[in-house]
């Protein structure tokens, strides 16, 4: 077995302990789960083998934007799982089938025992747009209903970590912490909810391209830890945005909420871009748009962005000023993380029959 396995199975066998791993085949397990966007970021691995984190990060999770997963045993002896994103089989070579099939081996009774994974995910897949987010706590959440294991948030969200270190965080909705913890067995790496609504806040998701990345996060924040030379300083940065966002978010200040978020998204990216190689997520329409919301900053709209690894920004605003940023961004898609859907403060997990 090799040692990023071994590590991972670990940490899953203790949460697992003495649980249930087997289900018949007509039983499915249902997991819904939220997008969430960093307010403050998380970028750069203090262990690449079980996603922990050198920061702590601080997100939003997007209400009814995310993941809806079903999972079942496979009752035919195909030997492989099948998973089925959008309605369409994923090819058994795609990047994102061996990923999910790595997944589910920690998880899995015997070898002989494949799942049938269905997933629908209602945001632009791998545009930095936190679909794998979504995608894995989802997974983590129906494998979860399948099998009855009645796991707590926290051990959710470990188990979600492992998938896809910011789905750790999409197992809550509202503002979620995600504390970077200090054991080397990453048991104290975990996220919880932040116990603060905000019902006027706004999130708008400005898709500018839905193609894929050109550089996964995994591959380019270990870049960035290496070769940039304002790494040494980030932790001290983001330590300093979860500050301010937190008092921000306590006593309902939006100018220091959006301030901090944005700046946080521009030292993230300036330490990509100070990486070697460099790596640049914007494109064009990127920059135009950043000036667009800095146009409108100046002209008195308190309007914040921020971006993760790709090239759409997120624009953070308030109920008042909807209709000033659909005028200016006519093809923004506008979410209230706390309002209108009535969204609870735990992710829903559906009733369990087919
Ligand atoms: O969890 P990953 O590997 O998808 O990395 C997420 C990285 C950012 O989206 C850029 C930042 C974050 O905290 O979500």
């Amino acid at each position: 077995m090799s040692n990023l396995k071994q590590k991972k199975k670990l940490i899953v066998d203790k949460i697992l302990a003495d649980k249930n791993r087997d289900a018949n085949i007509d039983e499915v397990g249902i997991g819904v789960a939220p997008s969430n966007i960093a307010l403050c970021k998380y970028w750069g691995k203090r262990d690449l083998d079980i996603n922990l984190p050198v920061t702590d990060s601080l997100s939003i999770s997007l209400a009814d934007k995310g993941a809806r997963t079903q999972v079942q045993i496979s009752p035919e002896n195909l030997g492989i799982d099948e998973v089925i994103v959008n309605g369409e089989l994923c090819a058994f070579t795609s990047e994102f089938h061996v990923k999910v099939v790595k997944f589910l081996n920690l998880f899995r009774k015997s070898e002989n025992q494949n799942f049938i994974v269905k997933t629908d995910v209602n945001i632009p897949i791998k545009a930095g747009l936190a679909s794998s987010a979504c995608g894995f706590a989802a997974l983590v959440l129906a494998l979860n209903d399948l099998f009855a294991w009645n796991l707590n948030d926290k051990e959710l969200s470990i188990l979600a970590r492992l998938g896809s270190g910011s789905a750790s965080r999409s197992i809550k909705h509202g503002f979620v912490h995600w504390s970077a913890g200090i054991d080397d067995n990453g048991l104290d790496s975990f996220a919880t909810r932040i116990d603060a609504n905000w019902d006027a806040l706004r999130v708008g998701l400005l898709v500018l391209s839905d193609a894929e990345k050109s550089i996964g996060s995994r591959e380019a924040m270990q870049i960035s830890v290496e070769t940039s030379p304002f790494y040494k300083v980030w932790p001290e940065q983001v330590a300093d945005s979860i500050l301010k966002t937190k008092k921000a978010i306590e006593i309902k200040d939006f100018e220091l909420l959006g301030q901090t978020a944005e700046q946080n998204a521009i030292c993230m990216h300036a330490l990509m871009l100070t990486s070697v190689p460099p790596i640049l997520y914007s494109n064009q329409d990127t920059i135009a748009m950043m000036r667009k919301v800095w146009q409108l900053r100046e002209q008195g709209v308190e309007v914040y962005f921020t971006q993760d690894a790709g090239p759409n920004l997120k624009l953070l605003f308030l109920d008042k000023n909807v209709n000033i940023i659909q005028e200016n961004f006519p093809n923004i898609d506008v979410i209230a993380p706390f309002g209108l859907n009535n969204v609870s403060e735990t992710v829903k997990v559906e009733t369990r029959s087919i």
